[in-house]
């Protein structure tokens, strides 16, 4: 009888799946279970389902001493995932399955008390180490379909317990699963398209270059004219995603929640909070670290409607990713860093009322009380935001105006024709220029740069502002297959920082 078996599986930390190591010992002595390298809590739940999943399985459960070593021993371990490899460690290690192939595997999965399988998170990461290491990977029937994903890696997926113990025992009894081909992208059939908005030429322009640009945007205007409809619309004008993008969102999806669903495959995210959602859930953490909203929306949309509800302090933590595309959350034991790539739109009402300057005089609002309310998005964060535009109300004219309106899909060529500039010119969108490719690629001529001058003069615009509006014009030439920066894509992309100067 062997008295020691080792199985694969792997922890998960962040977006990451590391590997473990599950030790199997058995020894002379009183009849004992222990499992060392597994928290305190998670141990005694764990040793509950593993007993008696072997049980109902019609295994004998250890009568001798058994010990379970988890390692390494300071990754942060959620129990239930290892109830799988830690069974099959049992049953290897008292001779009860063969042990000779279990070095092919990595195993994971949380057993119910009958011995069934129950899906786990994360399971798209693992499979990609899975693949690299050249294992094949077990796993819960549920989570089968998230793995294919991922393509060139053997799949066995398992309703029960007795399932896998079959095909190890005899010879093979479960036809491993192998996506050869990457996904195609899903069609996003729910996304609206922006030829379904009337009017408002100069809010859906500013959309365009925001896309063109990747530039973050902010729209002020009163309720009901569109700012929630145009923003919902901002991935059905962005590039499409490439594989990786597609990869690495659908991977925050898959440890975040139970499980990425194949049908939203290469479909840019559009995440929107509402503002009293909790910092936790925005931002993330939790004594397990997950992804917030601002994680969820990696490689896609993150709107945020009604800006100066938000709690201040969540808004000052969105200058981290803002800044570096991923978030860090600390907590005592462990610090987990998240991918955070995401196009921030945002939208408000121009006063609390929401009718500052409606023709109708309907808003009585105290000016003290319009300029604390535009106080509370002043600052850092709106700093950061390339383009603010004013979406007023829609004139009668425009609302009986029948008069065809262009696809989104006819928006997005000229997207991705201004986007493939930019990747040729410096490998990346215009918004994340640095100072430096700023100076190289961002050139007025005398005249406009004394254009710019002035106008930062009169609308009393910060330093900064500088920069930003150079990258926003960067935008507008490529979006007009320019090399050069001309007075007119200057002076529109001024335009874009005017409602600071009132802010
Ligand atoms: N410009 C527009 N074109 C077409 N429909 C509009 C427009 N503006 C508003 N609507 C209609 O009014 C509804 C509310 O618009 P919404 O985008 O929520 O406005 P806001 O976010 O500015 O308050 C939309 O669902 C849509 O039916
Ligand atoms: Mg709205
Ligand atoms: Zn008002």
């Amino acid at each position: 009888m062997m008295s020691l078996a080792i199985v694969y599986s792997r922890a998960q930390v962040g977006i990451e799946a590391l590997p473990v190591t599950i030790e199997v010992h058995i020894t002379q002595g009183l009849p004992n279970l222990s499992i060392v390298g597994l928290p305190e809590a998670a141990v005694k739940e764990s040793k509950d389902r593993v007993r008696s999943a072997l049980i109902n399985s019609n295994f004998r459960p250890p009568q001798q001493r058994v010990t379970i070593n988890l390692a390494p021993a300071d990754l942060p371990k959620e129990g239930g995932r290892f109830d799988l490899p830690i069974a099959l460690g049992i049953l290897a290690a008292m001779g009860q399955i063969p042990s000779d192939t279990l070095d092919q595997y990595e195993f994971i999965g949380e057993l119910a008390l009958t011995g069934e399988l129950r899906p786990v998170r994360g399971i798209l990461p693992m499979a990609l180490q899975v693949r690299r290491a050249g294992r094949k990977l077990v796993l819960p029937d549920q989570n089968a379909d998230e793995a294919a994903m991922v393509s060139h890696v053997s799949i066995l997926s398992i309703k029960h317990l007795r399932d896998i113990c079959n095909h190890l025992d005899q010879h093979p009894t479960i036809t491993p699963r192998i996506t050869t081909e990457p996904p195609n992208p899903a069609l996003a059939h729910h996304i609206g398209d922006l030829s379904e908005v009337r009017g408002q030429h100069h809010a859906k322009r500013a959309l365009e270059v925001a896309a063109a640009g990747g530039h973050n945007l902010l729209m002020v205007g009163p309720p009901g004219t569109g700012k929630t409809m145009l923003a919902g619309r901002m991935p059905s004008i962005l590039p499409p995603m490439t594989e990786a993008e597609a990869l690495e969102t659908a991977t925050i999806v898959s440890v975040a929640s139970a499980g990425f669903d194949p049908e939203t495959w290469g479909i840019r995210p559009f995440r929107s909070p509402h503002h009293t959602a909790s910092g936790v859930a925005l931002v993330g953490g939790g004594s397990q670290p997950r992804p917030g909203e601002v994680s969820l929306a990696h490689h896609g949309v993150l709107f945020l409607d009604e800006l100066p509800e938000f709690d201040k302090r969540v808004l000052e933590v969105l200058r981290e990713p803002l800044e570096s595309g991923h978030i860090t959350i600390s907590r005592a034991a462990h610090q987990a860093k998240f991918p955070s790539n995401f196009q921030l739109i945002a939208a408000m009402n121009p006063c609390p009322c929401g009718y500052l300057g409606d023709p109708s005089g309907r808003c009585g609002c105290h000016p003290d009380i319009v300029r604390r309310y535009r106080s509370k998005v002043s600052g850092p964060l709106v700093d950061r935001i390339d383009i603010h535009i004013e979406v007023p109300n829609l004139p009668r004219s425009e609302l009986h105006n029948t008069a065809a309106r262009e696809t989104s899909e006819i928006v997005r060529q000229r997207v991705l024709i201004a986007r493939q500039q930019q990747l040729q010119r410096c490998g990346k969108p215009n918004r994340l220029l640095n100072n430096r490719e700023i100076e190289q690629f961002c050139q007025l001529s005398p005249q406009d740069e004394r254009l710019l001058d002035r106008a930062i003069e009169q609308l009393g615009l910060s330093a900064r502002a500088w920069h930003r509006i150079l990258k926003v014009a960067r935008t507008i030439a490529d979006l007009s297959r320019s090399e050069s920066i001309h007075t007119s894509h200057l002076t529109e992309a001024i335009t874009y920082r005017r409602l600071e100067r009132q802010g």
